[in-house]
């Protein structure tokens, strides 16, 4: 396994170890792994020859006051994780390889996918996403991309830019990996004092809860969003940002469940933002299958 830093060095590695004739999976991350990275990197190594990791922590899709300093790191760790889940390459890049000084272009996707959700709460945060990830993809020229479904909106939006702008990469999602009392793993859950993860639970819960009531035969997605919120207000830590359940593929309002909506949350305890969700399906197309 190596670790790598410059694009200079990713090329060379990726021509000795005969890119040519051989796939090439790649796995771009922020870092301090965990088990959802590790299920991307694992899926990678089963569907490819090479498997590239990228370990950045991307400042331009952090807004002023969040945590882009504070974000965890530990690139000795990752480097053991990523080696032991199967990848051939980590790719550490500095600041300044992705973005020279003088780099003032960005990609940004427009319309209804950037404008919900965490694209309300983090209006800059999607832009510096889908720009990084272009960076990257330039760099490593993969044959096939991983993403997690964790970050649900960012996987549509990153669909979206692949096909708008014809990359010749393809997009793989990956279910979401969660601890064994059902919170989602994230690399943020690390500043969860004790008694905010244990209401951090409530997130899952209220999901489930959600889906509770779609397999009970409620469709009107007012009551589903009611009563989700309601089981979150049952964590006195808890601060709502949004509870949504939209269109799983387009990300615009539903009024009632039918086949694919999601339903989406984001939780803030205390300065931690989690974020969370689920693809419901009416009952009436569970049946079917
Ligand atoms: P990061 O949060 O490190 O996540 C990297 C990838 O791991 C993303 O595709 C994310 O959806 C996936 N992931 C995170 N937690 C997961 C979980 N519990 N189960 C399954 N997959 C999970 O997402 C980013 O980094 C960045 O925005 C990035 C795309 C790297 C651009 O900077």
């Amino acid at each position: 396994m190596s670790l790598i830093q410059t694009v200079q060095d990713l090329n060379l590695w990726l021509d000795n170890n005969g890119r040519h004739g051989k796939t090439v999976g790649f796995v771009p991350t922020m870092g301090y792994l965990h088990e959802g990275h590790l299920s991307l990197i694992r899926k990678a190594k089963e569907d490819n020859d090479i498997v590239v990791v990228s370990i950045f922590v991307n400042p331009t899709q952090f807004a002023p006051g969040e945590d882009f300093k504070e974000y965890p790191r530990n690139l000795e760790r990752d480097y053991e994780l990523s080696c032991e889940a199967g990848a051939d390459m980590v790719f550490h890049p500095e600041v300044s390889e992705v973005y020279p000084s003088g780099a003032t272009t960005a990609v940004e996707v427009t319309g209804s996918l950037t404008k919900t959700l965490c694209g309300l709460s983090r209006p800059t945060h999607f832009k510096g996403v889908t720009t990084v990830v272009t960076i990257l993809l330039n760099m490593v020229r993969p044959d096939q991309v991983y993403f997690g479904q964790k970050d649900a909106q960012q996987a549509l939006i990153i669909k979206k830019m692949i096909r708008d702008l014809w990359m010749p990469v393809k997009m793989i999602i990956c279910p979401i990996v969660r601890e064994e009392d059902g919170l989602a793993m994230s690399s943020r859950n690390v500043y969860l004092n004790a008694e905010e993860r244990k209401q951090a639970l409530n997130l899952y819960k209220s999901l489930q809860e959600g889906e509770k009531l779609v397999e009970e035969g409620v469709i009107a997605a007012s009551k589903i969003v009611q009563a989700v919120r309601m089981y979150l207000e049952r964590a006195p830590l808890a601060v709502i940002d949004y509870v949504e359940l939209l269109d799983a593929n387009t990300l615009e309002a539903v009024a009632e469940v039918y086949d694919d909506v999601l339903l989406a949350i984001a939780v803030k305890f205390g300065k931690t933002r989690l974020i969370d969700n689920k693809i419901l399906k009416s009952k009436e197309e569970r049946t079917c299958f």
